[in-house]
């Protein structure tokens, strides 16, 4: 199956910036090379110009910069849309978390019943009420199961975008007071790095992926690079201590390619302005071969 890879220099859903030089990264640390060597017919869309079909600058407190978040989301969500219904795999690089909320939009639209595992130091499920930042990248998962504001919650028609029994989290291990009642709430699942530690990355994965394939069409994987170890992944905004160590990301990914059932997926949160040794964004390239089937023998 061939890839669409779609970059999204975008930053305005996180408090810093850089997370906008992401894309650049990635495909500087051999994006294309990887997928040419893993024999994969790939297409590298131009960046999404967003700055260009909205100068939007609306704003609020605890919805920051939700003018261009809104705008590019739209775009994401149709160029997603298009390239799902071509046949491809389509490969969001971001660009900030928030951009999800539109590679989501646009994927419920052409496969019933998405099953998502969001893996990520965070949850990515505070509104606007619960919200302690105002960015929107804290808040793309619950936006997509039907939570928080109807700008982001209404995007592209369906809301919700997701039905929670389909919905894991991996790799949790900074939530917010609100997030945590949001996730009970909501009725997701969630493998902190607690479970991980407790019964294995192995055993979680196999969960995860039971979880999120029942009565689902496809899987969409959504990636924050946080979600690993800062010592291994230390170009990102907020980073954690104590996360994913450098195989168990690996296993991880290898493990959704061998279930056949990852139909999409987003490489998120990688800020090159942060890490001068350009580790981050090759481990982001390593990490993609692994989802897309490299093996070691
Ligand atoms: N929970 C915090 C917030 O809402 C941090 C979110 C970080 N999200 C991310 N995609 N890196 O602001
Ligand atoms: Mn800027
Ligand atoms: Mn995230
Ligand atoms: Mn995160």
């Amino acid at each position: 199956q061939p890839v669409t890879v779609l970059p999204v220099p975008f930053h305005h859903g996180a408090s810093r910036p850089g997370t906008d030089g992401g894309p650049q990264a990635v495909l500087q640390a051999g994006l294309l090379e990887k997928l040419k060597q893993l024999k994969r017919p790939a297409t590298i869309l131009p960046p999404l110009e967003w700055q260009k079909l909205s100068k939007d600058r609306r704003s609020m407190e605890r919805m920051r910069n939700w003018g261009r978040v809104q705008a590019m989301n739209e775009d994401v969500a149709e160029l997603v849309l298009s390239i799902a219904k071509s046949g491809a795999f389509p490969l969001t690089i971001g660009g900030d978390h928030s951009i999800s909320i539109g590679t989501i939009a646009g994927l419920t639209q052409h496969i019933q019943q998405l099953g998502v595992i969001w893996i990520d130091a965070h949850a990515d499920m505070n509104t606007p009420k619960t919200t302690p930042s105002g960015n929107l990248h804290g808040m793309a998962l619950a936006a997509s199961l039907g939570l928080g504001d109807a700008r982001f919650t209404n995007m592209y028609g369906v809301n919700p975008k997701l039905q929670s029994k389909r919905v894991v989290l991996v790799g949790s291990r900074e939530l917010d007071e609100g997030e945590k009642r949001n996730i009970y709430a909501s009725g997701i699942s969630c493998f902190t790095m607690h479970d991980i530690d407790r019964i294995g990355m192995a055993r979680v994965m196999e969960r995860a992926i039971a979880i999120a394939s029942y009565g689902s069409e496809g899987i969409h994987v959504s990636f924050d690079i946080d979600s690993v170890d800062p010592g291994e992944a230390p170009g990102t905004g907020t980073p954690v201590r104590g996360g994913l160590n450098y195989r168990e990301a690996h296993l991880a990914m290898e493990m959704l390619y061998d279930s056949g059932r990852v139909t999409s997926a987003d490489l998120v949160e990688v800020n090159p302005s942060l890490d001068p040794s350009g580790r981050t964004a090759r481990l982001a390239v390593e990490l993609i071969g692994s989802l897309l089937g490299e093996r070691i023998l």
